[in-house]
C-alpha cells in the first residue's frame, strides 16, 4: 500500500524539498492505553524512524523535526527528563544506521540548555553524520522561532557596531543567513499530528509561503503512509507565493 502511494509521488509532480514535522499527541495516544505520558513519547521514536525512511524512500532532501519546544522545559521535571532521555537514546542508536543510509543530522535549538549528557550525544551524531549526501535531518531541540529570530537580529546588530554591515545592506536574504536553517530551502510543506491548527513558535520565519497539511493522526500512530498522503495532498494544491496564477 504505501509501495503504491510512493509511485504516485513520483509520477504526480514535484517532491517537497523540505518538509516540516511538528509531531504531536504523545501524550494524548499515552492517555488513550492508560499509561503515562512518557510512553506516548517512546512509542513516538517508532514513529521518527517511518518518517525519516519515508522521507529517505521519496527524495525529500531535508526533513526537520519538532522534538523539544523551548516551552517544552515548562512540562513536569520527569517528563522532560523522559524526553531527555530519549532523544539521547534516538541518537546513540540510530547513529551507525543514519551514517550508513548517507542522513546528515543536524540541531537547530539552544543546544547550551541541553544537559551535558544530552549534548554530548547529540554533539556525536552530528559530527559522525557530517557530510552525508542523502536527507538532511533537522532535529529541532529546545528551539523556538522567536529566540531564533532574535538572536539573528542581535547577530546583525553586533556586526553594524563592529561596522562591518551597513543598516541599508540589510535585507531577507541577510537575515535568513543567521538562521539555523541558514543552509536549507524554506520548507514546502509542514505537517502538524494530533488534529491541533497551531504554529507553536516553530520555524516562524521559514513557513512564510509554505503548505500547512494537518492530520488527525496521533504521532505514535504516524507512518510512512501519512506522510505519502501529505505529500500526494501537497502535490494536488497550486503554490502561488502571493502572486496569480499562471495561466
Ligand atoms: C508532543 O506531544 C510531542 C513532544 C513534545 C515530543 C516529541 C518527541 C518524540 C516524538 C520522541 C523522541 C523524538 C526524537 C526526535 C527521537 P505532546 O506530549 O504535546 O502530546 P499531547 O498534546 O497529546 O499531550
Amino acid at each position: 500500500m504505501s509501495a503504491d502511494l510512493q509511485a504516485r509521488i513520483r509520477i504526480d509532480g514535484d517532491v517537497p524539498r523540505h518538509v516540516a514535522i511538528i509531531m504531536d499527541g504523545n501524550g494524548r495516544w499515552a492517555k488513550e492505553r492508560g499509561k503515562p505520558r512518557e510512553h506516548g513519547h517512546r512509542a513516538g521514536m517508532q514513529a521518527v524512524r517511518e518518517a525519516v525512511e519515508g522521507a529517505g524512500e521519496v527524495g525529500i532532501e531535508v526533513l526537520t523535526l519538532f522534538a523539544f519546544s523551548k516551552e517544552n522545559w515548562h512540562r513536569p521535571p520527569g517528563e522532560v527528563k523522559a524526553l531527555m532521555s530519549l532523544l539521547e537514546t534516538y541518537v546513540r542508536r540510530e547513529r551507525k544506521e543514519l551514517k550508513e543510509k548517507g542522513v546528515e543530522v543536524r540541531v537547530i535549538g539552544d543546544t547550551a540548555r541541553l544537559g551535558r549528557m544530552t549534548r554530548a550525544a547529540v554533539r556525536d551524531i552530528v559530527e559522525h553524520t557530517r557530510g552525508g549526501t542523502g536527507l538532511r535531518l533537522n532535529l529541532a531541540i529546545s528551539y523556538g522561532a522567536r529566540d531564533e529570530i532574535v538572536s539573528a537580529a542581535r547577530a546583525l546588530a553586533d556586526r553594524v557596531q563592529r561596522g562591518t554591515l551597513l543598516p541599508a545592506e540589510i535585507d531577507e536574504e541577510t537575515f535568513a543567513a543567521e538562521l539555523f536553517t541558514a543552509k536549507d530551502p524554506d520548507p514546502d510543506l509542514l505537517i502538524r499530528t494530533s488534529g491541533e491548527h497551531r504554529i507553536s513558535n516553530f520555524m516562524l520565519w521559514q513557513l512564510a509561503y509554505t503548505e500547512l497539511h494537518t492530520t488527525p493522526v496521533l504521532w505514535p500512530d504516524f507512518t510512512r503512509k501519512d506522510l505519502f498522503e501529505a505529500i500526494l495532498e501537497y502535490q494536488r494544491r497550486e503554490r502561488r507565493f502571493g502572486r496569480v496564477a499562471a495561466s
